[in-house]
C-alpha cells in the first residue's frame, strides 16, 4: 500500500501543505520497506513526529516534577487549577444550563456544524462585543474548541515557523508550548510587579525585529490578576501601530474586573492595529468544559441572546464579587506576613505573591518553597516558575471563603516557621 511522505525540506525544518507527496517509502504510522528493488521487507517504525516532541507544558513538567504529598493531618487545599467549577461553589447560572438542554433537546444540533460555528451562534457573539469604535458581524466571529484553540489558530495564521512572537513574562505557559510546536520563536516582554504588572514598554518594544509576528497581550492577566489602564493599553496601541505589528489580544477575562468600567478592550481602543480577539466562554460564566471559544476579527463585540445574556450579566456580576472579596481577604492575610509580597490583583481569578528568598534560605527557589508548603500545610500553589516569572508563587481566588481564609493562615504558619531575619534586615510588616 502506498504511503503518503512527508518531505521536510532544506528551506524549512517544518513541513508544509506542498511538501506531502504521495511515495512509496516514508516514515509514520506504516509499514517501512527494505533496501532493493523487489525486496520489501516491512517492519513496524511508529515514531512521535518532530512537531509533538517540540510540544512542552512547563506547568506540567514542573507539577509532575513536584512532590506533592500533603501534611496527613490537614485536608488539602489546593490553590492551583485554574478551574472555577472544582469546589462546586460557582455554578453557572441556571438560565445558562436551561439553554444548553434546549439546544440538546431540539435535536437541531446533533450534525456538523459548521467549521468556523453556527452563523446563528457567531451572530449572538458578534452582537455582545459590538460597539461602536469597534463594530463586529458574525462574518467576523470564529468559533473554536476553547480559547486554547483560538490562540492555537490565531498564531498559526499570524506566524510562519522562524518568526517570532513577543508574550508577557510572567504568562500563560500556553503561548510558548503553542508556538515551539509551531517552529515559531517566543520573545518575552516583561511586566513590572512594582507598577501593577504594567508592561515595560520600552523593553518590549527593543524586542521588535523584521520576524516579529505579533505582540501577544493579555488583560486581565493570568497569573497576574492585573487589569490594565485605559492610557496603558493606548501606550501599548502605540508601539504595535508604530511598529506595524498585528496584536493576539488573550482576552478570556474580560470584564472579569473588581472596579466597574475598569475593563477595556483593546479593540474598542486601535483606530488601526489589527487585533485577534481571543475569548470564550471558559472563566467568566463558569463553564470550561463546554470547551466554548472564539476569536473576533478585530475591532468589534457585542451580545449572546437575550434570555443568556441577561443570565450571563446577573451571573457573571455574583462571581466578580465574590472573587473581589477572596481577593481582598488574601492580599490583606499574605501582606502581613514576613517574608512575602503579594501585588493586588485587580481582575481575572489570580494573586501573585512575591517570595523575598533571602528570607527563606532553607528553599532553593519557588517549586522548592511550593513543595514544602504542600508537605507541611498541604496548600498547593503553581510556583511561578511556571509562568517563567521565578521567586512568586500564583494562588488561585475561586476557592470557598472559608478555605481561602485557612490557606492564608497555613501559608502564615508556613512563613513563620521557615522565615529567617537577616542580621540587618528586620521583617518589614
Ligand atoms: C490566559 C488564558 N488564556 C486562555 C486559557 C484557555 O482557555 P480555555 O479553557 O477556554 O481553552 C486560559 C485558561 O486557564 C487562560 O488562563
Amino acid at each position: 500500500m502506498d504511503s503518503y511522505l512527508i518531505q521536510v525540506t532544506g528551506k524549512s525544518a517544518f513541513p508544509s501543505v506542498m511538501d506531502v507527496q504521495l511515495g512509496r517509502a516514508g516514515r509514520g504510522p506504516c509499514c517501512v520497506a527494505g533496501k532493493g528493488k523487489g525486496h520489501r521487507k516491512p517492519h513496524w517504525a511508529v515514531r512521535a513526529s518532530e512537531m509533538s516532541k517540540r510540544t512542552f507544558n512547563p506547568i506540567r513538567a514542573i507539577v509532575d516534577s513536584m512532590k506533592v504529598e500533603p501534611h496527613p493531618q490537614k485536608p488539602l487545599i489546593s490553590l492551583s487549577i485554574g478551574d472555577p467549577t472544582v469546589f462546586g461553589n460557582l455554578p453557572t447560572d441556571e438560565q445558562v444550563t436551561q439553554a444548553m438542554k434546549t439546544a440538546l433537546d431540539s435535536r437541531k444540533y446533533d450534525g456538523y456544524a459548521p467549521s468556523t460555528g453556527y452563523l446563528s451562534s457567531r451572530d449572538v457573539v458578534a452582537k455582545y462585543y459590538s460597539c461602536p469604535e469597534a463594530p463586529l458581524e458574525a462574518k467576523d466571529v470564529i468559533l473554536t474548541s476553547g480559547c486554547s484553540q483560538a490562540i492555537e489558530l490565531a498564531l498559526a495564521v499570524l506566524a510562519n515557523p522562524g518568526q517570532n512572537i513577543l508574550v508577557p513574562r510572567p504568562g500563560f505557559s500556553l503561548y510558548k508550548t503553542l508556538a515551539h510546536s509551531l517552529g515559531i520563536e517566543v520573545k518575552f516582554y516583561d511586566l513590572l510587579p512594582e507598577k501593577s504588572w504594567e508592561i515595560d514598554l520600552k523593553q518590549m518594544e527593543s524586542l521588535v525585529d523584521e520576524k516579529t509576528a505579533c505582540l501577544v497581550v493579555n488583560n486581565p492577566s493570568n497569573p497576574c490578576g492585573s487589569v490594565f489602564s485605559k492610557g496603558h493599553l493606548q501606550k501599548f496601541l502605540a508601539v504595535a501601530s508604530r511598529q506595524c505589528v498585528p496584536i493576539l489580544a488573550d482576552e478570556i477575562y474580560a470584564e472579569m474586573v473588581f472596579e466597574e468600567g475598569q475593563s477595556e478592550s483593546l479593540a474598542k481602543l486601535s483606530t488601526n492595529v489589527p487585533i485577534l480577539s481571543c475569548g470564550g466562554l471558559a472563566k467568566r460564566w463558569l463553564v470550561p468544559g463546554w470547551r466554548m471559544g472564539w476569536i473576533l476579527i478585530h475591532d468589534r463585540r457585542e451580545i449572546f441572546g437575550k434570555e443568556i445574556r441577561d443570565g450571563l450579566l446577573r451571573l457573571s456580576q455574583r462571581i466578580l464579587g465574590f472573587l473581589k472579596s477572596n481577593a481582598d481577604l488574601c492580599y490583606s492575610a499574605l501582606s502581613t506576613i514576613c517574608g512575602l509580597r503579594p501585588v493586588r490583583p485587580s481582575g481575572a481569578m489570580y494573586l501573585m505573591v512575591g517570595i523575598k528568598m533571602e528570607h527563606f534560605p532553607e528553599f532553593e527557589n519557588d517549586v522548592e518553597f511550593t513543595e514544602r508548603l504542600i508537605a507541611e500545610q498541604s496548600v498547593f500553589c503553581l510556583p511561578a516558575t511556571c509562568f517563567e516569572y521565578p521567586n512568586f508563587f500564583r494562588v488561585v481566588l475561586t476557592v470557598p471563603e472559608d478555605m481561602m481564609a485557612e490557606a492564608c493562615q497555613r501559608i502564615q504558619q508556613f512563613c513563620e516557621q521557615h522565615y529567617e531575619s537577616a542580621q540587618d534586615m528586620e521583617c518589614d510588616k
